[in-house]
């Protein structure tokens, strides 16, 4: 088994697939689609991080390829309808950065509290900036955090352990953690609270959801974050409210519009203003987050290919299938229609096949069923599994 892995993925990435046994290739760079295509002959795995676009024609054009690890969070840059077309599993990190986030936010609040940035500015400056004016502790303040997914949540506990009295609202029915207080609407969590932080999913319904509103809504002097999505900011409503002063202070870490790579002008309504964090999409961009990305994603690939496991994966149905020493175990993805499992187990039966175990699970276009046997599988049972219409993948592990 052949590995790839490009742009410059974490070195732990590389050596865990070494010790699972994969001859491992790696490469600074991205490749453009010709030179993929040409990179990925004999390749049954690909790593690559954001610059590699993993295209259709790439795909079309990959045929030993089973699985594509995106060594980052976002996916978009692989087109995962073909991928999931052709059997190919597409596996990526949404949770290694989580606490590199929570700590920016946590960060920044205090910041903001201490009113750190001018102090700094003064200083720099030539200016002894000495001043308590306008500067608070964090301890016993209300904390209001929107969405209590993985990063909301985890900042919940985090905060919690500085003293700060944590409310969250969620469109979901989430288990408040430690003394957190659920709040009912966004409206009741904006009553409360003196700091603001939205950690909300990139659902399209979440466009531009936090306005003129929302800001008019926040308490007096309150604080605001947003390290989620850039889209779901009205920024020119919030610099109204930090100008009127009725917002004391905000950081921001993502922008609607960002520029695509290191040392690219920016700009943002936002710029110049006092008590204002601006930080470059960099809540999860630590050391850390890049080596628990390297092992995270490595070792779904070795997973994939050693059991079958495809959970957490992207585009095809998730099994979390156990080790089972002394059997054959045959990977099936196919079309999710009517009768595929029971054409299969009657090829088997046929074939005087004992089945020891089996998994199955469909999304909307795609079925994915593991079986473990243990009698030899001869080549004529396996052809007859193959040429099924509906069998889009098959490959057998042991
Ligand atoms: N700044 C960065 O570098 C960085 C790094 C990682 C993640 N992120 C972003 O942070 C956000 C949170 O990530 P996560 O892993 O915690 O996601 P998650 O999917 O685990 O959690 C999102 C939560 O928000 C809730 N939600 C969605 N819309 C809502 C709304 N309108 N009101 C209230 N709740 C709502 C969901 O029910 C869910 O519980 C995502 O947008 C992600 O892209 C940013």
């Amino acid at each position: 088994m052949k590995a790839l892995l490009l742009e410059n993925v974490h070195p732990l990435g590389e050596s865990l697939l070494r010790d699972a046994g994969f001859e491992v290739e790696t490469r600074v760079g991205a490749l453009d689609e010709d030179e993929l295509i040409e990179a990925l002959e004999g390749v049954q795995l690909l790593g690559i991080r954001s610059k590699t676009e993993v295209t259709a024609r790439v795909l079309e054009n990959a045929a030993s390829l089973e699985a594509i690890g995106a060594f980052c969070i976002g996916t978009n840059q692989i087109d995962l309808d073909v991928a999931a077309q052709k059997g190919v599993v597409v596996f990526n990190a949404p949770f290694s950065n989580t606490r590199s986030v929570v700590e920016l936010a946590i960060a920044e609040i205090i910041i903001m509290a201490r009113r750190l940035t001018e102090k700094d500015r003064a200083l720099h400056d030539g200016v002894w900036f000495k001043d308590a004016k306008g500067s608070h502790e964090v301890r016993g303040r209300r904390l209001g955090i929107v969405g209590y997914g993985n990063i909301g949540s985890q900042l919940s506990v985090v905060a919690e352990m500085l003293g700060f009295k944590v409310y969250f609202y969620d469109t979901d029915d989430k288990l408040a953690l430690g003394n957190a207080t659920r709040c009912s609407s966004l409206e009741e969590l904006l009553s409360v609270a003196e700091v603001v932080t939205l950690h909300v999913d990139g659902r399209s319904g979440n466009a531009g959801f936090f306005g003129a509103e929302q800001f008019a809504a926040m308490r007096p002097r309150a604080l605001f974050l947003n390290l989620s999505r850039g889209f779901v900011v009205d920024y020119d409503a919030l610099k109204t409210h930090l100008e009127s002063g009725h917002i004391a202070g905000a950081a921001v870490d993502v922008f609607p519009e960002e520029p695509k790579s290191k040392g690219e002008p920016f700009s943002s309504p936002l710029q110049g203003l006092a008590n204002v964090v601006l930080t470059p999409h960099i809540g999860g961009s630590t050391e850390e987050a890049q080596e628990d990305i390297g092992r995270f994603v490595a070792a779904k690939l070795r997973d994939y290919i050693q059991r079958g496991s495809t959970t957490l994966n992207v585009n095809l149905p998730s099994l979390n299938l156990p080790e089972r020493p002394g059997q054959h175990r045959l990977i099936h993805f196919h079309q999710n229609v009517p009768g595929v499992l029971a054409r299969m187990n009657g090829i088997l039966a046929e074939h005087g096949v004992n089945i020891e175990g089996q998994m199955l699970d469909t999304s909307a276009e795609s079925g994915y069923v593991v079986t473990d046997v243990v009698s030899q599988l001869s080549e004529a049972l396996l052809d007859q599994l193959r040429s099924m219409p509906e069998t889009i993948r098959l490959r057998v592990v042991n």
